[in-house]
This record gives C-alpha cells, structure tokens and sequence, in this order.
C-alpha cells in the first residue's frame, strides 16, 4: 500500500515533519512535529505546527497518531499542542526509559514521567492508521531509542541516516553507539530496493535544495558514509572521528529536557512564568 505523504520543512531547524495517510477523510498519523523556539528570547510559537493543524483539517483528517522517532536534541516537539488542537496519541520507542534515565541526572524529572507518552513502542510492534498497516522498527544508535515507522512502502527513518550527500547520524549523544547505528542502517538498507525513505532532516551542501526523500536503492549506491560495501569498523572508524568535531547542536538543552516528557513544557512557577533549565558544565 501506497500512503500518501505531505511533508513540511522546517528552515530553522532543518526538519521535515510528516503526515501520512490512506485519503482524505482517513486517520493520519504526524510524524516529528515542531514546536517554534526562538532561543535569544525564549519565545515560543506554533507558526510551524499551525501549518500541520491547516493540512489535517483541509484533508478532514482524523489525527490518530502523534509520533515520535526519538527524543530531538534540535528542536522541541509540538505533539502536546497538536494533541490539543486535532487529538492524537503520542508514541515513541520503548527504549526512551534509558534516554529519560541518562539525562534524570541534569534535568529534574517531572513526576510520572515514564507516563509522559501514550504509547510505548517495542521493537517491530505492528500498529494500524485507519486502513494503512504500520510496524515500528528499532533502530539504535544515534540514541538507544531510535524508531523508524514503516508505513506501507515508505519508511521514516528519523535520525539513522540522511539524504546520500549528507551522510548518517552523530552517535555521540548519551547512549548513542556507532557499531549500532551501523547495524540498524544495514537493516532499513535490506528493504527492497524501491522502498522510499523519508528522512528527519536536511542539510544540503551549498548549492542544492533541500530535499528528504530517497530510496533504499540509492542509499545504497551513494550514501557517502554507509553505501553498500563500506564495513562496519571504517564506518565506526569514520563516525568517531567525525563526532569528536561536532559542536553541541544550539537547541539540545531546552529541547531534550522538553522532548524527553514528550514534549510537555515545565509548569509555571509561582509568578506564572515557565522556565527552561540551563545546566551548567554538566555537559
Ligand atoms: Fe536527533
């Protein structure tokens, strides 16, 4: 089965938020939303997320499922306010404990955060949006709980790897295992060929437009880190060095501390203003 899929492609962050469904008038599920923060003012706005709510209702979606494919350490998620807005459940990896377990040390957990999500995926759960059939793949590496959601003959692959010229995902976050991200791409790659991938996010080298759709095919002919043939110890040996590069992306304290609690932002203190935590040289 052939779903249909619109995506929206947030500049700021470089993600692409997804909505799949059979046909107008169905279930969809939204795939990755984005919650709009501006990190100079701390001002938050669902311009982004407004575009998706415009789409479901246009379509006369029924929004069944808010999905996540891991915690995001580039954007916060806007799962909460979709949720109110058109309904939802949310859901992401089983694995997300480990996630909320490493980072309970920096960021105080709010009570019955293991609750914080509708529904925890295991490994290849099978799952239905309306008519269309859905299977939840682990896929490990960037973090412990990474998921791909396989959606007829599309697959949202999250943070494992990224569009041919760009390469694959760091695996240098807490939990995160270059041997395993290897080995969880080496099993989306053994889709059958026309499988059509849909990545998390662009960064396209100058000169190219964003784009966020390839196919197993592809993947394996070009994909500049992990193309069929490169083994895994050059691959492990490609991404350590790579990591050990890599800056903090700007947004993964506010957003990791939101994304882990699916997204809910910190209640109001007692002066009705919200706060971020900022921990300092925890990191
Ligand atoms: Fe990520």
């Amino acid at each position: 089965m052939k779903p249909l899929i619109q995506a929206f492609h947030d500049k700021t962050t470089g993600t692409v938020t997804y909505v799949v469904y059979e046909k107008d008038g169905t279930d969809c599920a939204i795939i990755d939303s984005v919650l709009d923060y501006d990190p100079k003012s701390g001002r938050t706005s669902t311009a982004s997320a407004d575009l998706v709510v415009d789409f479901v209702r246009a379509h006369r979606l029924n929004t069944a499922w808010l999905l996540e494919t891991h915690a995001h350490a580039d954007h916060l998620s806007a799962a909460p306010y979709l949720s109110r807005q058109l309904g939802g459940r949310t859901g992401i990896g089983a694995e997300i404990s480990v996630v909320q377990q490493a980072f309970a040390r920096v960021f105080p957990q709010r009570p019955g955060i293991e609750r914080s999500f509708d529904h925890l995926f295991q490994p290849d759960e099978d799952f239905a949006i309306g008519a269309l059939r859905a299977r939840a793949l682990h896929v490990p590496g960037h973090t412990p709980a990474d998921m791909a959601y396989q959606i007829g003959d599309a697959v949202f692959v999250g943070d494992t790897m990224f569009m041919p010229d760009v390469g694959t995902a760091r695996c240098d976050f807490p939990g995160g295992c270059a041997a395993t991200l290897y080995r969880s791409v080496r099993k989306l790659l053994a889709l059958p060929p026309q499988t059509r991938l849909f990545m998390c996010h662009d960064y396209p080298p100058a000169g190219r437009e964003a784009r966020w759709e390839v196919t197993v095919a592809e993947q394996n002919e070009k994909n500049i880190h992990i193309r069929a043939g490169v083994t895994e110890q050059q691959f492990v040996e490609m991404r350590t060095k790579r990591d050990a590069t890599l800056e903090m992306p700007v947004l993964i304290l506010p957003a990791i501390q939101v994304n882990i609690s699916a997204g809910q932002l910190p209640e109001a203190e007692e002066n009705g203003v919200r706060y971020l935590k900022i921990p300092l040289n925890a990191f």
